[in-house]
């Protein structure tokens, strides 16, 4: 060999080192906590298809968002799992819904902390589909667009006069960011951002979501709005669309089956991009580590610094608190370290 071998194991030699080339960073910074609203008083109950989370009412979720805040977790995503249901998801875009009671309260109490709220109508269709249904035609029903969207538009302003720092569509309407954009603007709510869903694939990883909201389509499914899995060209697409619309910040979910849509989002946006590592995501490790195969905390780790190593700026996980403290124990340990190492002599 005429050159001296390329020793790259020279930077891998102690963890001191290691931390000087890291690439990657994941701290609490980019942490989203999702949490899930009920009605009621002291109700905190585990959700059975996400060990960990519970349904929270509004006097519960303020304790929550409290110890989120206090492990320095910047911001929550607020579902609502509503009482009642009707084929026009009213309670999406009632006053006193779930969410808008919830975001006022904890808008109230809560210092500190960003609530974005999820826009959608699923969990409030009688018939659990993101959109008006209209049935009969050559197919056996139909998810009307444009009829959709103005209903959307009321949710994000019904959120945003409850207190709402940042609203998030998830239903994948044609056209819906410019509609809500258009909405806000028009009420004095210039200043909120939104964070679009925008390419939000049909996954089957939703599953242990939909059992936890209540929001799984009765019939059928949500093949006609979601993007098909096998597609990037057509994701990107999407993503220009929404930014083209006013989206303020991209999303693409679930997160680690599509790291190539991360990726590709990123490169070509350069844009503030969030992933959405979503019920699935979270069950499998969860089932993994009870069944005694996976070290959950390393696992946890890997898989959100892989995410942010894609191209996401940050990451809506049911995983945030645990790794909030995680890392702060992490960070704890390592400055005791330094310490002593600096008192020995
Ligand atoms: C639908 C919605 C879904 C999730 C959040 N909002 C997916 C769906 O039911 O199609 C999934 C989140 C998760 O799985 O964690 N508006
Ligand atoms: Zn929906």
């Amino acid at each position: 060999m005429g050159f001296p071998m390329t020793r790259l194991r020279r930077l891998r030699r102690k963890e001191s080192l290691r931390r000087l080339v890291r690439e990657t960073t994941l701290t609490v910074d980019h942490l989203i906590m999702p949490l899930f609203a009920v009605e009621g008083k002291g109700v905190r109950s585990p959700i059975p298809s996400l060990s960990g989370q519970f349904h929270l009412s509004v006097d519960e979720l303020v304790k929550e968002a409290e110890e989120i805040r206090s492990l320095d977790i910047p911001a929550i995503l607020l579902f609502g799992v509503p009482d009642k249901k009707d084929s026009l998801g009213s309670g999406a875009y009632a006053k006193d819904g779930i969410v808008q009671k919830a975001v006022r309260t904890i808008k109230e109490e809560v210092e500190d902390l960003l609530v974005i709220t999820d826009v959608c109508l699923c969990a409030y269709t009688s018939h659990g589909h993101c959109g008006i249904v209209e049935e009969g035609g050559r197919d056996e029903f139909r998810i009307e667009n444009d009829k959709t969207l103005e209903l959307l538009s009321q949710v994000a302003l019904s959120q945003a006069e409850a207190g709402s720092d940042m609203v998030a569509p998830s239903d994948m309407m044609d056209g819906r960011v410019g509609v809500i954009r258009k909405k806000l603007d028009e009420h004095g709510f210039s200043e909120i951002p939104i964070l679009s869903y925008s390419a939000k694939v049909t996954s089957a990883l939703y599953g242990p979501f939909r059992e936890a909201a209540h929001s799984a389509p009765s019939f059928g499914d949500r093949s006609t709005y979601q993007l098909d899995p096998a597609n990037s060209d057509e994701a990107l697409r999407e993503m220009r669309l929404d930014l083209e619309e006013g989206a303020d910040i991209l999303m693409v979910k679930p997160a680690l089956p599509y790291l190539d849509l991360i990726y590709r989002a990123k490169q070509q946006f350069k844009v503030p991009l969030a992933a959405y590592c979503v019920s699935g995501e979270y069950a499998m490790v969860k089932a993994g580590a009870r069944a005694g195969f996976l070290d959950e905390d390393r696992v946890k780790l890997e898989l959100l610094t892989s995410i942010r190593r894609a191209g996401a700026d940050m990451v809506i996980t049911y995983f945030a608190k645990e790794v909030a403290s995680l890392l702060k124990n992490k960070n704890d340990e390592s400055h005791t370290h330094l310490k002593t190492v600096s008192h020995k002599k």
